[in-house]
């Protein structure tokens, strides 16, 4: 199905054309003066020069022109060239109609589905999740969502952290408290022990510990990279330790993405990679992409064009290690080979973008990607306290996650105890905790998603728990009461039908039309720019267009069936496509609340 600017658009290339104008000039948008009109085009002010007339003639040839459509009630001409556009009542209940009758609400356009890889959450194995890994799970799993409403074949893969430092450090830490155990024998030869000796507290307490002790304590910083060099090079007892802290660590993920409703497909890290290295690293060298430096193996990927001097890529240390950027390039090699991905989309903390930037043009240049795979990274901001510091633990420690997800969930049933009281109505703690849960999520997912990824935002968790303005609990409050108020006619015996939807007779009513409209497409701008954003704010604006329309109308009190039941079906649309907005954002509305 056309967009309605398509439509429009197309109405108005008929009236240039008509007119003797270019029609290329008959662009259309929602107008930025609702107080004056529903639609604008602009397109008489680009056309002056090259018509050689005043803009406002063009402007009312055009308007003129207009007179008879049946897509608009008025087209006028102001000045100093625009055209001021409203639609036509039956016009635009016919458009609504169609919509709500049509397979997917319309949204239906063609479009060639990729294979595409999504590279989000990113957390590292063995260190506790902390909200900087919010940001990448939140944005993520939106866009992955966004890709499939799309018609992708979109995989998630959370590409843990499995491979660095860290790893060396819990490595000698936990040699520290248990020298003893078998992993640090050389010259063991017999088989592992398969349950871990462990516990995920236990490596939440070692890893800062021995973190902080590298930096102070020299030795101990040289053992934990010889550690890591030896875990890279297959140290049988380090390997199958590491096995072990995988596990442990992936169970302690696993659960704390469970709660923020997050799945990934794949549970691949840096450490999988890790065996394409080599054969990676010889062929860049025969092909003669990459070269000596320094002792280091590197790969040009300056480009003319460069504002700002992109230094070179390194891919082997001089020690022999591998770095970050040699893994990710590992990481594509590895999911070219078992996936063959169109595109593959990575979110990380901005301040990553150099290091972006020189895997991607690496793996073009050394032709590890074909030269039409699309390589794309959102590079999201900082979540910040309200001092505007990076959000801290009341102590000043990193927040923990699940602490930070608990902080919420109080903070949520409290609003929702005290609303509840406030309006007289029963308390029921279990039911409300689980409601409690369910708009706490949406207050943490809306609060991020609203905000363009790439900037620095305040974490306010009075702000985003706030049944008002743009808030996640404002979303889905109106979600609840469209919910509540067709739950009820329902009771009444009749049935909900978007047959029914017929012309509106208020302005409020006419502005929710107009706004339902304008949904088909906004789904897929959002993911073509991978801006959730924009999905956030669309359904910001057909909340308040629904709660206008809402407050002004009487539509369980409407004595006219027939109105009433076109309000009905006008309504039901709105609720449907709030679901398909909410559940692409990565939340959900509860039955009541
Ligand atoms: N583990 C990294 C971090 O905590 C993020 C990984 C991002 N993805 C990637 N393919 N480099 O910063």
């Amino acid at each position: 199905m056309k967009t309605i600017l398509e439509y429009l658009k197309e109405e108005l290339e008929k009236a240039f054309e008509k007119c003797g104008y270019d029609k290329s000039a008959a662009f259309v948008t929602r107008s930025d003066r609702p107080d004056l009109c529903e639609y604008q085009c602009n397109g008489a002010l680009r056309l002056a020069k090259s018509a050689r007339k005043a803009p406002l003639d063009i402007a009312t040839d055009v308007a003129d022109a207009l007179k008879d459509s049946a897509v608009f009630s008025m087209a006028e001409a102001v000045k100093p060239g625009f055209i001021n556009l409203n639609l036509d009542e039956d016009f635009l209940a016919s458009c609504i109609k169609n919509m709500a009758l049509s397979e997917r609400f319309g949204d239906d356009r063609a479009l060639k589905p990729k294979t595409i890889i999504v590279d989000y959450g990113g957390p590292n194995v063995a260190k506790p999740l902390h909200i900087g890994h919010l940001r990448s799970a939140v944005i993520g799993e939106a866009i992955k969502r966004m890709g499939r409403y799309c018609g992708h074949k979109v995989l998630g893969d959370v590409h843990m952290g499995d491979f660095g430092l860290q790893m060396g450090l819990v490595i000698c830490g936990l040699k520290e408290e248990h020298p003893d155990m078998v992993y640090f024998d050389e010259s063991y030869e017999g088989e592992y022990p398969v349950d871990a000796p462990f516990t995920a507290a236990d490596l939440e307490r070692i890893y800062p510990l021995a973190s902080a002790r590298s930096k102070e304590d020299e030795a101990f910083h040289k053992e934990a990279l010889e550690a890591t060099a030896s875990l890279q090079e297959g140290r049988r007892g380090y390997t199958a330790l590491l096995d072990r802290i995988l596990d442990i660590s992936i169970a302690d993920m696993k659960a704390n993405y469970e709660r923020l409703d997050v799945d990934f497909d794949l549970w691949l890290g840096e450490s999988d990679a890790q065996k394409y290295v080599p054969d990676m690293i010889k062929r860049m060298e025969d092909e003669g992409y990459a070269y000596e430096s320094e002792g280091a193996l590197v790969i040009d990927v300056s480009e003319e064009s460069d504002a700002k001097e992109v230094p070179v890529c390194i891919v082997r240390k001089s020690d022999g290690a591998s770095l970050y950027a040699t893994t990710d390039l590992a990481t594509i090699v590895q999911r070219v080979r078992d996936y063959d991905p169109d595109e593959i989309i990575y979110l990380a903390d901005k301040r990553q973008s150099l290091h972006f930037t020189q895997v991607f043009r690496a793996a073009k240049k050394c032709g590890i990607v074909r030269p039409d795979t699309e390589l794309r990274y959102v590079g999201f901001g900082t979540m910040n306290g309200k001092d505007g510091q990076p959000f801290k633990t009341r102590a000043g420690g990193v927040m923990k996650l699940s602490i930070l997800l608990d902080e919420i969930n109080e903070a949520m049933l409290d609003k929702l105890i005290s609303n509840k009281e406030e309006k007289g109505e029963d308390t029921d703690k279990a039911k409300l905790e689980e409601i409690s849960r369910i708009v706490a999520l949406a207050a943490v997912k809306y609060g991020d998603l609203s905000n363009q990824a790439k900037k620095d935002y305040i974490f306010d968790i009075d702000r985003f728990t706030s049944f008002e303005g743009n808030t996640g609990p404002y979303i889905l409050y109106t979600m609840v009461r469209i919910k509540s108020i067709l739950r009820k006619y329902r009771e009444q015996g009749k049935e909900i039908s978007s047959e029914a939807i017929c012309r509106a007779d208020s302005e409020s009513q006419k502005n929710l039309m107009n706004v339902i409209a304008g949904f088909n497409g906004v789904i897929e701008d959002a993911f073509e720019n991978l801006e959730p954003h924009r999905i956030c704010s669309y359904i910001y604006g057909l909340c308040d267009s629904f709660n206008r329309f809402y407050h002004e109308t009487r539509i369980l009190g409407q004595e006219d069936e027939g109105k009433k039941a076109s309000y009905i079906g006008l309504i039901a649309l709105s609720l449907n496509i709030l679901e398909i907005c909410t559940d692409v954002l990565g939340f959900k509305a509860p039955e009541s609340m």
